[in-house]
């Protein structure tokens, strides 16, 4: 069915509720830098999580009059939120000419984080998402049009992407490509796609342990960084950068190679926040701690020759990989030398997860 026949016929007596919980995700080859309609300036590669989720509930009924505007209420963790309410309605506009239905309805949005309140954790992947998720939901229940696991993830991603970038990804279990690479079979700039077969068993379980190293506001949002980029003296050689380091990063997803995987990690992370640095105007997001941390991974990795890397997102919190079979080993250095640098010793246990689940 074209998108411009999405119309309901009637809409009477129309209600309905639908649920998905989604995750977030984290970049190892990082998307910075994008253009047009939320298109990336080079592809990138992130593993799905498990326990940072957002649960998003879409309730929706039918509307009286059909202005062409969006009818939206809008609870974040059980309280209203002018600001993410007004970025739902702008998203939900943005992407009519995908989902025709969009004004036919009135919505009425609830939100919610299982991740702590202001931790630092960004949180478009999981909530853009999860509300894409709900809205292809909807399209299926009214026009049948998503039938196949295929079609349904591929729209989902599609308007996740529209909705935040990153959140392209979170629509796959496991691991997940965003943008088009000549290494990759079926990538595109429009969507991303699910990476599990080119992916060895170690890591599929990968730990991802977040530390939480300062609970403020990004002094520059991720949208704004993306943007600095355009005047960044480094934009081309980073782009040309990340498609070589997204090759040989392929190659040691492939092969289980730890030590290729998590050098490749590291520089990606630093890479990013390099670029940060010298945009115009220059900012840092790394706090001292975030640097006291990478140097106590680094001489403990030195020290006990096991394979635990760091990467980072776009802000100061440390996130700490390594394969589930040392996760005994570790708890030590983690519980003495890395928690008692958190903000109120906060940090999440996060893992490779299983992707999406609708709820109802
Ligand atoms: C550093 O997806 O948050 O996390 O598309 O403007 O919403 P928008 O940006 P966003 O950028 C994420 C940047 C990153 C790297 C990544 O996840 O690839």
């Amino acid at each position: 069915m074209e998108n411009n026949q999405l119309r309901i016929g009637d809409t009477t007596n129309i209600n309905g509720k639908v649920i998905w919980n989604s995750p977030s995700n984290l970049a190892i080859i990082k998307y910075w830098g994008k253009y047009g309609q939320q298109f990336p300036k080079n592809p990138s590669i992130s593993m799905t999580l498990t326990n940072s989720l957002t649960k998003t509930e879409v309730l929706y009924s039918a509307r009286s009059v059909y202005d062409g505007n969006i009818d939206v209420d809008f609870l974040f963790e059980g309280k209203e939120n002018p600001k993410f309410k007004e970025r739902i309605k702008q998203y939900l506009l943005s992407i009519k000419e995908y989902v025709p239905f969009i004004d036919q309805l009135h919505f009425q949005i609830k939100s919610e984080n299982t991740f702590p309140h202001s931790s630092g954790i960004a949180s478009s992947a999981s909530s853009m998402s999860a509300l894409a998720l709900c809205i292809c939901s909807i399209e299926e229940k009214f026009f049948k049009t998503l039938k196949s696991n295929e079609d349904f993830e591929r729209k989902a991603s599609l308007l996740a992407r529209l909705g935040s970038g990153s959140a392209s990804r979170s629509i796959f279990n496991s691991w997940a490509l965003w943008g088009k690479s000549g290494d990759v079979q079926g990538s595109s700039d429009e969507y991303a796609i699910e990476m599990n077969d080119h992916v060895h068993e170690i890591f599929k379980n990968l730990h991802d342990d977040i530390f939480i190293l300062s609970k403020n506001e990004k002094s520059v949002s991720s949208t704004a960084g993306h943007s600095l980029m355009e005047t960044n003296p480094y934009a081309e050689v980073r782009y040309s950068e990340a498609r070589r380091q997204l090759f040989y990063l392929l190659d040691a997803l492939r092969q289980g190679d730890i030590e290729r995987f998590g050098s490749i990690a590291e520089q990606e992370a630093l890479s990013l926040h390099a670029l940060m640095m010298v945009s115009n105007p220059s900012y840092i997001l790394m706090e001292p701690n975030t640097v006291k941390m990478i140097r106590k991974i680094r001489a403990y990795r030195k020290e006990s020759g096991l394979p635990v890397y760091f990467s980072l997102d776009a802000g100061p919190n440390i996130h700490l990989l390594y394969p589930d079979h040392i996760k005994n080993d570790i708890i030590d250095f983690i519980d003495q030398e890395l928690k008692p640098m958190c903000i109120n010793q906060m940090m999440i246990n996060d893992q490779v997860g299983p992707g999406p689940i609708q709820i109802e």
